[in-house]
């Protein structure tokens, strides 16, 4: 069966304000964990789950997203043929295999207003959304992947959830819904940032959606909510109402790299694993002499 999900949006215009200064005059999805940017990461789970077409919506300071996603001709040049070229072995894979469109999003108006700006490049076709700072890792596919083989199964929006300590639903969308399979729930409620006491639940929304294309209008009908923006949680709900949107437990872990915690811990969880792959390549390397 072909893909039917062909696009991926990232929603990439928000300050960072959290890692000032380091934001100041650099995009925080341009924050590396170890070598890498955040949003190479997002692209590369995107690609894994068989989307080449990136739909990236930025804002004013942005331009070093687009530089990332395109050939640097002088650098190209000077490491040609050295023993540095490696290191642009995997960028240049990401270039080759994707495409990139780029809209602005000109006054920051919450998440639901930043991914109707990318209604144009997405067009009347269901779509993936990622945050770039939520990085996920998992053993078996990405956490896009699995959320592609569900909605081939059910052709609703479905939002990916993890369950989180109770006292943090301040800081998450939260659902509720009922389970028809085992982790996956057909959702009945869906709040904003709750505070612990009136949170639905703790299964908090994460940075991973499938939307199907009607999400649009209801994003233009949606009123301002919590914290004056237009909320994509609120635009779901509606959508939940009038039809069907499923909340999907995903497969793996999840770094929330918007906050200094989680960027260190996601820091360290890359390096060893990346320790580890040397020592299996060294091994195999050994093993071939
Ligand atoms: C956004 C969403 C929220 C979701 C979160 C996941 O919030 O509004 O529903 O739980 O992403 O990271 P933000 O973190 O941008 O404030």
């Amino acid at each position: 069966m072909t893909n039917p999900i062909k696009k991926c949006l990232f929603p990439a215009a928000g300050y960072g304000t959290r890692f000032l200064p380091a934001t100041k005059a650099t995009p925080k999805e341009m924050l590396p964990v170890l070598t890498k940017p955040l949003i190479q990461y997002g692209v590369e789970e995107a690609l894994a789950a068989g989307i080449e077409n990136m739909a990236i919506v930025t804002g004013r300071g942005k331009r070093a997203i687009e530089d990332h996603f395109d050939i640097s001709y002088e650098l190209e040049h000077q490491i040609k043929g050295t023993s540095k070229e490696h290191y642009l072995t995997e960028i240049r894979s990401v270039i080759t295999k994707c495409t990139f469109s780029y809209t602005r999003q000109i006054e920051m108006k919450g998440l639901g207003h930043a991914i109707l700006c990318g209604e144009n490049l997405i067009g009347d076709q269901p779509f993936a959304v990622l945050l770039a700072d939520d990085l996920c890792d998992s053993s078996s596919k990405g956490v896009l992947s699995q959320m592609v083989d569900l909605y081939k199964k059910y052709h609703c929006s479905i939002v990916a959830i993890e369950e989180i300590p109770k006292e943090d639903t301040n800081k998450y969308g939260v659902i509720a819904g009922n389970e028809i399979e085992p982790g996956i729930f057909m959702v009945k409620d869906m709040v904003e940032k709750p505070e612990p006491e009136v949170a639905p639940s703790n299964l908090a929304i994460i940075g991973r959606y499938i939307l199907t294309p009607d999400i649009f209008d209801i994003i233009r009908e949606t009123k301002p909510g919590k914290g004056g923006e237009i909320q994509i949680t609120d635009a779901l709900l509606t959508q939940a109402r009038k039809g069907m949107v499923l909340a999907y437990k995903f497969e793996g872990q999840r770094f929330d790299c918007g906050s200094i915690d989680g960027f260190v811990k996601a820091t360290n969880y890359f390096y060893d694993k990346s320790i580890k792959d040397d020592k299996k390549q060294e091994k195999k390397d050994n093993g071939k002499k």
